[in-house]
């Protein structure tokens, strides 16, 4: 596919972002490939949610979208179709979750090992799952951090890419915390991608 680490001289890769929510580190991913720091193209921005404020932010940039609702009572390989048809369609080699908050199904892992990427607000394995920076306040640890890792098939689990510790102050508040944590992310996830893009020849 692609010949080596000179990105001007290769095709670039294509990502499909997959958002729930805001949509911050979308936009940091977004700005960054504007910039010329991330030579990938963002093929689409999927939401499994039509109300996420990401959505909006991606169609503002002009992305590609696609809203993918998951319904209940079915199983999760059902409700990823819709996902996987979006994929697809953009033609895109890497999923890039940020802030993709489904477990994606065994079946969907297995279709593209070793690229689908995800971002978390923790140092893992500590504190995994939906709300890892108050889980990390609420314990009062002294630091926590963002990991960046491939997906396996285990839930917040797969090899770290990159991780950045992020101290817990002596009179932080959740909020404060918040702040500094997505501050990282929006910086390390970026940066990341395009080391981890380059890297694959
Ligand atoms: C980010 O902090 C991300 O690390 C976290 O959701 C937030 C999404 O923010 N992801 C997880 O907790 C995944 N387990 P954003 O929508 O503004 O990018």
């Amino acid at each position: 596919m692609t010949k080596g680490c000179d990105v001007a001289e290769r095709e670039k890769q294509r990502m499909a972002i997959l958002i729930s929510g805001n949509g911050t580190n979308m936009v940091e991913i977004i700005k960054a490939q504007r910039r010329g720091d991330l030579r990938a193209d963002v093929a689409v921005v999927i939401s499994d949610n039509p109300d996420a404020p990401g959505l909006r932010r991606a169609v503002g940039f002009g992305c590609r979208t696609a809203v993918t609702p998951y319904t209940t009572g079915v199983t999760r390989e059902v409700n990823e179709r819709a996902i996987l048809e979006a994929i697809e369609q953009a033609d895109a080699d890497w999923i890039v979750l940020a802030g993709f908050m489904r477990i994606l199904s065994g079946d969907f892992v297995r279709r593209f090992p070793g690229r689908i990427v995800n971002i978390h607000p923790s140092l893992l394995p500590a504190f995994p799952g939906a709300h890892a920076i108050r889980d990390a306040f609420e314990a009062r640890a002294s630091y926590t951090g963002v990991t960046i890792h491939i997906v396996d098939e285990l839930v917040d689990h797969g090899p770290i890419i990159a991780q950045e510790e992020v101290p817990i102050l002596r009179n932080d508040t959740l909020e404060a915390l918040e702040t500094r944590i997505h501050a990282v992310e929006h910086r390390l996830y970026p940066q990341t991608l395009q080391a981890l893009l380059c890297l694959d020849f």
